[in-house]
């Protein structure tokens, strides 16, 4: 598992306009989006691309384009939906599949309850948005799934990671699995309920509003 933890002032100037608890949610999502939009810039670096030609009203020369299978984003449902947008921006030509896990607040446990994806996924990159990586079992059971989907690639994008879910991923990643990780900040730690210290609260809750 690579691990790239962006370091750049307007990543960790928006961060922290994110972190701040009265930051309304329409300015917590547009800041997600924006956000989103620079770390996929880093995420997508490795992307398979496939030489064309192209001709300019000047002359011909060579370019290239997305190679196919094209990738597929996987936002986690519910705030990963958050972060759906700003991918899109800059990976239009990508297919959207989605994913809902939902984490049991006593007991820390995931669970799916929705998944929808294209039929076939074999060979394919798959970039899978959550913005909170806790515990890391959100990320791990969707990575078994895409696995045994067998995926060429996976890289999640993450706003914010406590050390303990990187650990646990990398404990749970099976080694052969290509997987990156690209993150705009790993905090201190987790506290005894399972949120990141000193984090940004729910994200889900921020970006959409409290469910009771
Ligand atoms: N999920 C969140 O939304 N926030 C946390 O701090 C941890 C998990």
């Amino acid at each position: 598992m690579k691990v790239i933890e962006i370091n750049h002032p307007l990543i960790h100037a928006k961060l922290t306009e994110l972190r701040d608890a009265s930051t309304p949610s329409h300015r917590f999502r547009k800041l997600t989006e924006e956000l989103v939009s620079l770390l996929a810039y880093e995420a997508t670096r490795d992307l398979a691309v496939t030489p064309i030609a192209v001709v300019t009203p000047v002359a011909k020369t060579n370019g290239v384009k997305f190679a196919e299978p094209v990738p597929m984003i996987l936002p986690i449902l519910r705030a990963g939906l958050g972060m759906l947008e700003g991918m899109l921006k800059i990976m239009p030509q990508a297919e959207v599949g989605f994913l809902g896990a939902i984490r049991d607040e006593a007991t820390l446990q995931i669970s799916t309850y929705a998944e929808r994806m294209p039929e076939n996924l074999k060979d394919r990159h798959v970039f899978v948005l959550d913005p909170m990586l806790a515990t890391g079992g959100t990320l791990i059971t969707a990575s078994l799934n895409l696995k045994n989907k067998k995926v060429k690639k996976i890289t999640a994008i993450c706003l914010l990671a406590a050390p303990e879910g990187i650990e646990n991923l990398n404990i749970a990643l099976a080694p052969d699995l290509d997987f990156t990780l690209v993150i705009a900040g790993i905090d201190e730690k987790l506290n005894e309920v399972g949120y990141i210290v000193p984090g940004l609260g729910d994200a889900g809750d921020r970006l959409f509003g409290k469910v009771d």
